[in-house]
């Protein structure tokens, strides 16, 4: 069995992030590439959401849009996967280019804007995967041309929570204009009691609500609450950064859109710290943002991360990186004479 980057990995910087990443997904599609390590690690496994986690690294949203190879990268060795961001209808996203490497920083600019083969044709793939492959939660998200935000929320859970794990109501992503106001009180409020009504479709499913880093930690505490007193089980903290912490070096630093990977790791956990703190951990925590080893993922559960992701990480290190991060929290739990994961999250709280 082959290993997808390695394949690819000399071409990468030849033939472009996005060309990459469609050849990357169809050999993972066709089965030619991948490389596996073992999910099932009884030291890390986890309970959450009701849900059963082999082990508590994911797939971050973005990575596998449109639920095409789910089954795939949890046979790689992911704990769960969150497919997404999907919105009611198919849209092309910006005009590219629009994904931008940063070797020289370890991260990843993109203003993609959802583009997404929308809600019909996600699900019809959601309805034919095998529950028994693993955890797949589905990250949800409002058409760019759309009047009616709270709509295509509802549309969209009603469609697709039904065939998901959990649900992730994604109000942070910078490239689509307005969405990140969602995450005001009263809009949030607005939306999330607008999504009520078609919660009966899916009663069991957990639903997350997805942050944005840039909030300021009192508006993101808010955030939180607003999130609890209306049935959110839990936050995904955080999307990519509009803002450029200081020291990027590589040109492409000024493009605009979310940056992601090394830089966003700092901004990222010290909201998981205030979050976690905040909220005393009765609301878990999806940490992502920056973690590229299995030191930075220690790092963001001991801050307060039930339950961690990453994306730009498989960009510089491919789907070794997946083994090696759970080798080295085995460890790391090992080494601090842990017995559990559980024990370790906010342990630096
Ligand atoms: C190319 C790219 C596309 C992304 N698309 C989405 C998306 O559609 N929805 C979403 O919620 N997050 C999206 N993200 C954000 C990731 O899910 C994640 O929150 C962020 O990249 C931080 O993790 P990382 O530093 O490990 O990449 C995207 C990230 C990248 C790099």
């Amino acid at each position: 069995m082959f290993d997808t980057w390695r394949l690819l990995g000399p071409m990468m910087g030849l033939i472009g992030p996005e060309r990459a990443h469609d050849l990357a997904l169809r050999a993972l599609e066709t089965g030619v590439a991948g490389r596996r390590s073992s999910r099932e690690r009884p030291g890390l496994a986890t309970t959450l959401f009701g849900l059963d986690f082999p082990n508590p690294l994911g797939l971050a949203a973005g990575f596998d849009k449109n639920a095409r190879v789910t089954a795939q990268m949890l046979a790689a060795g992911f704990g769960f996967v969150e497919a997404g961001t999907v919105t009611p209808r198919p849209q092309a996203g910006n005009p590219r280019p629009r994904i931008f490497r940063l070797p020289a920083d370890r991260a990843v600019i993109n203003r993609l804007g959802f583009n997404n083969e929308g809600m019909d044709q996600v699900a019809e793939r959601l309805e034919a995967r095998r529950p028994e492959a693993g955890i797949v939660g589905i990250n949800i998200g409002m058409n760019r041309d759309s009047a009616d935000a709270a709509g295509d929320y509802r549309d969209a859970f009603f469609r697709l929570a039904p065939l998901a794990d959990y649900v992730v109501i994604n109000v942070s992503s910078p490239n689509t204009p307005g969405l990140r106001d969602l995450q005001a009180v009263r809009q949030l409020a607005r939306l999330l009691e607008s999504l009520q009504g078609v919660r009966p479709e899916a009663p069991d499913v957990a639903l997350l609500l997805k942050l944005a880093p840039d909030l300021a930690s009192e508006d993101a505490g808010d955030a939180a609450r607003v999130a609890a007193d209306h049935g959110v089980a839990g936050l995904v903290v955080s999307n990519t950064t509009i803002s450029r912490p200081a020291g990027l070096r590589h040109r492409h630093a000024g493009e605009a859109g979310g940056l992601s990977g090394s830089p966003l790791f700092d901004l990222s956990t010290s909201m998981v710290r205030t979050l976690h703190r905040a909220g005393n951990g009765a609301l878990p925590i999806i940490g992502t943002g920056g973690i590229m080893s299995a030191q930075d993922a220690y790092l963001k559960i001991r801050a307060g991360a039930s339950l961690i992701q990453i994306y730009t990480a498989l960009v510089w290190h491919g789907l070794a990186v997946v083994g090696s991060i759970l080798d080295g929290l085995e460890e790391h739990l090992a080494a601090d004479g842990l017995g559990s994961l559980a024990e370790a999250v906010g342990a630096d709280s």
